[in-house]
C-alpha cells in the first residue's frame, strides 16, 4: 500500500476515533443513600476496590473515559449497581447486609472480584488482594 494512502487511512480512523468521544450515553451518579456499618478498613477496601463499579459513585479514570473502552466500562456498572450497590445497601435489613458481604467476601476469595478486567490497569491490584478468609468471615460479623 502506498504510503499516502496508509497516511489517508491513519487521519480517517483517528477521525473516526475523535467523532466517537461524543457518543457518551451517561452513567447516573448520586449521593450514598445509607451507610454501612462496617469497621474503617472494610469500608477503606470496598471504597477502593469495589466502589468504582458497585456504588452510586463516578470513579473513573481517564483511560475509562476513551470510548469504545468507556462503553463497556458504563455496561459493567450499570449491570454491577443492579446486582449489588454499596450506597444504598445499608437501608436493607441487617441480615440481608450481612449475606451480601458475606457473597462479596466469597467472590474476592474466589478472584472473581473486582472484576479481572478491571484489574488489569496499573495501581488497581487491590486492597482487597490481602484479604483472607477468616478476616473476610469477620467482615460479616462486625457489621452493626
Ligand atoms: C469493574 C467493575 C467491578 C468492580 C470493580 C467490582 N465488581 Fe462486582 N460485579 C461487577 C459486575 C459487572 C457484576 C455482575 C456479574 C455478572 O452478572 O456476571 C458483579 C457482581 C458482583 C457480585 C454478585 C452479586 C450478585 O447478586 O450475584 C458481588 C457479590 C460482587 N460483584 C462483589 C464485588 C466486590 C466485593 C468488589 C470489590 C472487591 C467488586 N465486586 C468489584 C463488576 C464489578
Amino acid at each position: 500500500m502506498a504510503i499516502k494512502t496508509r497516511a489517508k487511512l491513519a487521519v480517517a480512523g483517528l477521525s473516526a476515533l475523535a467523532v466517537l468521544q461524543f457518543v457518551r450515553p451517561g452513567i447516573p451518579s448520586g449521593p450514598m443513600i445509607a451507610e454501612i456499618h462496617v469497621p474503617p478498613r472494610v469500608r477503606q477496601i470496598l471504597q477502593k476496590d469495589c466502589f468504582s463499579c458497585h456504588s452510586n459513585e463516578r470513579r473513573l479514570a481517564w483511560f475509562d473515559e476513551i470510548t469504545p473502552p468507556y462503553w463497556l466500562v458504563r455496561h459493567d456498572i450499570l449491570t454491577a449497581r443492579e446486582h449489588l450497590n454499596f450506597s444504598t445497601l445499608g437501608s436493607e435489613p441487617v441480615a440481608m447486609q450481612r449475606a451480601t458481604l458475606f457473597e462479596a467476601v466469597n467472590m474476592i476469595q474466589l478472584g472473581a472480584m473486582p472484576l479481572p478486567v478491571y484489574r488489569l490497569a496499573p495501581g488497581r491490584e487491590g486492597d482487597s488482594r490481602g484479604v483472607d478468609g477468616v478476616e473476610g468471615l469477620s467482615w460479616a460479623m462486625e457489621l452493626c
